[in-house]
């Protein structure tokens, strides 16, 4: 069947009921747009494991902050399409900005204590404006599962944690995260690097794997263990560390020793230009 997409709510809520009563189970992806290969591993997941896989891409404004990137964040509808296509989704979900939020709104879904660190303290506000617009595509599109990328670490957590409270009724998939043969995890923000800040960008994730190692030799104090990666970031001259965190998993929490999974996150800038990466510390299975 050929791909649709649509840009207004009522003909995709339309669309959904039409494949709810042929029986169908819904898979989404949200997303902003700006496709890679972390993308299309979540579309193949929901592909494999749902029978109408539907993608959105919606820039959405109210998680940027005044000062950050919305008005020039990488978009490419043309070139997306065609990708989503090629992996044979069923349908897409583009909507304007005033469709989602129109003159005089005034809803907010708001996360306590999970969004005040890592990510949500260097960026205040991210999280509520993550938060309703997935509340917002989730009551759209009413998914059986929804798929979000582990290289957003916060963001699933913070996501699960409101499904959880908010009693909605639908299955939250991690997919792990995708990485360019040198270790840089996908971004649809890697492409503002220049050709020297590309280069020197796999340090993130050399710093974590590191720290990983230390993590498996015993190693089960999180400041020695942060510090393993400072030194490897801070040792890269265009790198800037915005912060290198330990935190327990799902509730974020500061760890005095790690004695059960915790998630080790990092953010840093080049530039004005800020990649995020994280690995998982488990000893045993994977949480
Ligand atoms: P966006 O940055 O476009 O990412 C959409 C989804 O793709 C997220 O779940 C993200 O974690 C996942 N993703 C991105 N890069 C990945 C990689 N390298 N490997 C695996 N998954 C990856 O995240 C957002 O958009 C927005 O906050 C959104 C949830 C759409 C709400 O606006």
């Amino acid at each position: 069947m050929e791909m649709v997409v649509f840009e207004k709510i009522q003909q995709m809520k339309r669309y959904i009921a039409d494949r709810r009563k042929a029986g169908h189970t819904i898979g989404f992806v949200p997303t902003m747009g700006y496709l890679h290969e972390g993308h299309l591993a979540l579309v193949r997941e929901a592909k494999r494991t749902c029978q109408t896989v539907v993608v959105s891409i919606f820039v959405n404004p109210t998680q940027f902050g005044p000062h950050e990137d919305f008005e020039r964040y990488p978009r490419d509808i043309e070139r997306d399409l065609r990708m989503l296509k090629e992996e044979s989704v069923d349908s897409v979900f583009m909507p304007s900005t005033s469709e989602i939020y129109p003159q005089g709104y005034a809803t907010y879904v708001r996360l306590k204590g999970l969004t005040d660190c890592l990510c949500g303290r260097s960026r205040p506000g991210h999280f509520d404006g993550v938060a309703t617009v997935v509340t917002k595509l989730f009551n759209i599109i009413c998914p059986d599962k929804a798929f979000f990328g582990q290289k957003d670490g916060q963001q699933v957590l913070v996501i699960r944690r409101m499904v959880e409270d908010l009693n909605m009724e639908l299955e939250i998939v991690t997919v792990p995260t995708v990485r360019e043969p040198d270790g840089v995890a996908m971004s649809s923000r890697n492409v503002y690097l220049s050709k020297e800040e590309r280069k020197a960008a796999p340090v993130l994730y050399r710093g974590l794997r590191a720290a990983e190692a230390a993590f498996q030799k015993g190693e089960r104090n999180p400041q020695r263990l942060c510090k393993i990666v400072t030194d490897m970031i801070t040792s890269e001259p265009l790198a800037r560390v915005d912060y290198v965190k330990i935190r327990s998993i799902p509730n974020l929490e500061p760890v005095a020793l790690i004695d059960r999974p915790a998630l080790l996150a990092v953010a840093v800038y080049f530039a004005n230009v800020r990649l995020i990466d994280n690995v998982v510390l488990h000893s045993g299975s994977p949480y």
